[in-house]
């Protein structure tokens, strides 16, 4: 349902774009939608011309251009003007000059994660009124000064962590800055860098007298904006590899990272977490216990063959998980005991195995009847390859109803621990129609 009001809208504003034809861009019509300067060749702007022509785009109503991975260093002068989403992660911009952005004056977020901004001039954001995003993570920025943050009043969230932090006395009005109660989402996670003392220490957490003494003024490096560090190395799973979005929703894209674990610093507020495509072959308890707010998992295309029974605690409030393509066989009793939420449940392409330990996964789901999920089908024994999980079930307990029901009778009975679960599961408005399992026989 919602997918298809998403899509009514989005063809609405493509519409609504197209009638209107925006004025500051006249582009061809086989053209539409791009912005960049590669095909002009003999322009001046060339040198900063990326690889691949940007894309630009609307979506609910609010124009976004992404340029993001395009070797970029300066912003083009091509560019619409009427911009409010600016997404210019991986590129190679190495300083933000004096009055660079001035002219996208409706900006309301600015993606500049993931470069290499080791200098921010004192007039760079000038003219960014509007801007409430602004993402500098992942750059190698070591001082910088408060009086850059004065042109942009409504800046709400603001992204520095994995920068090389100097916290000396330079620093100090920048962390006095972040440390301002109202500014609670200014810097989070970001740490010190440097001096040794400092190191690994939470820029939010420092106080003035660490900052500023008299024995560190001496021992300054002259030129500390210079950046001379070497690469930091990071371990094997880090969200640091991976790119964070603000805008539509908070998402962390993690594909394609070769990541063999959950990465542990995941920002709190992500909703959505791709980790497709990795390379984890397990999901160890409270993986997930500080990300409160996702409702959107996406683990397909690992090779995860077990699932700790607490892997998902703290998930409350997820309602899409998706485990296509990995290697698994069954889920552990208790695996999904936490996902209040779940709506969706995608199980294709796993070597499910039909035999007893199946029996949890198949009565969650007939349980929880409002979950939609697919791809359970037997993989192995070979008796029952391409049987769907519940008619081997149903098959179970026909040819021996006698031994096999005794053994397994909570699965059964309607009111039990089960019964619980669907109280704080659904609310009590809502009368809980008892679940039918008909076996045939
Ligand atoms: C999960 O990721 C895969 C590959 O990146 C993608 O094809 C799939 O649609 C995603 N699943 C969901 C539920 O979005
Ligand atoms: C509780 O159920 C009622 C009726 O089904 C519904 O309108 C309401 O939104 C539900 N509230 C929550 C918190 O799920």
């Amino acid at each position: 349902m919602r997918v298809v009001t998403i899509v009514i809208l989005l063809c609405f504003c493509k519409a609504a774009e197209l009638r209107k034809g925006s004025p500051g861009s006249v582009r061809s019509r086989t053209n539409h939608g791009r912005a960049g300067g590669s095909r002009r060749s003999s322009n001046p702007i060339k040198r900063y011309a990326p690889d691949l022509p940007c894309d630009v785009y609307t979506y609910l109503h609010e124009k976004y251009l992404d340029c993001q991975e395009r070797k970029l260093v300066y912003v083009l002068p091509t560019w619409p003007q009427d911009l409010l989403h600016m997404l210019l992660a991986r590129n190679k911009i190495r300083i933000l000059k004096n009055r660079m952005f001035s002219k996208f004056k409706n900006l309301k977020s600015l993606d500049l994660q993931q470069n290499e901004i080791s200098k921010i001039e004192s007039e760079a954001f000038f003219g960014l009124n509007k801007l409430t995003t602004l993402l500098l993570q992942h750059n190698k920025i070591k001082v910088l000064k408060e009086e850059v943050f004065i042109y942009m009043p409504l800046l709400s969230y603001l992204r520095l962590y994995g920068n090389p932090w100097h916290c000396t006395c330079e620093l100090e009005t920048l962390i006095s800055m972040l440390q301002i109660p109202k500014n609670r989402n200014l810097g989070n996670y970001a740490k010190c860098a440097s001096p040794y003392e400092l190191k690994n220490k939470k820029l939010l957490q420092l106080k003035s007298e660490q900052l500023c003494n008299e024995e560190e003024k001496e021992q300054l490096d002259p030129k500390p904006q210079v950046s001379g560090r070497p690469p930091i190395i990071r371990p094997e799973a880090d969200s640091t590899l991976c790119n964070n979005y603000v805008f539509p929703i908070q998402t962390l894209d993690c594909k394609r990272k070769e990541l063999k674990k959950i990465p542990t610093n995941i920002p709190p507020d992500i909703v959505k977490l791709d980790l497709s495509y990795n390379k984890i072959n397990q999901l160890r308890p409270k993986e997930f216990e500080d990300v409160h707010e996702l409702k959107k998992l996406n683990l397909s295309s690992n090779t995860i063959e077990f699932i700790d029974p607490a892997a998902f605690l703290g998930l409350t409030h997820l309602e899409e998980l998706d485990l296509t393509n990995n290697r698994l066989q069954n889920f552990d009793y208790g695996v999904l005991e936490d996902l209040y939420f779940l709506k969706l449940l995608w199980l294709r392409d796993n070597p499910w195995r039909c035999d007893y330990n199946i029996h949890y996964l198949y009565y969650w789901l007939i349980h929880h009847y409002n979950v939609y999920y697919n791809g359970l089908e037997c993989k192995t024994p070979e008796e029952y390859k391409g049987w769907s999980v519940g008619k081997y079930v149903q098959s179970y307990y026909e040819e021996c109803p006698k031994d096999k029901l005794p053994a397994y009778p909570e699965t059964f009975d309607q009111d039990t621990e089960d019964d619980e679960r669907e109280k704080i599961h659904k609310n009590h408005t809502t009368k809980k129609q008892g679940v039918r399992i008909t076996i045939v026989g």
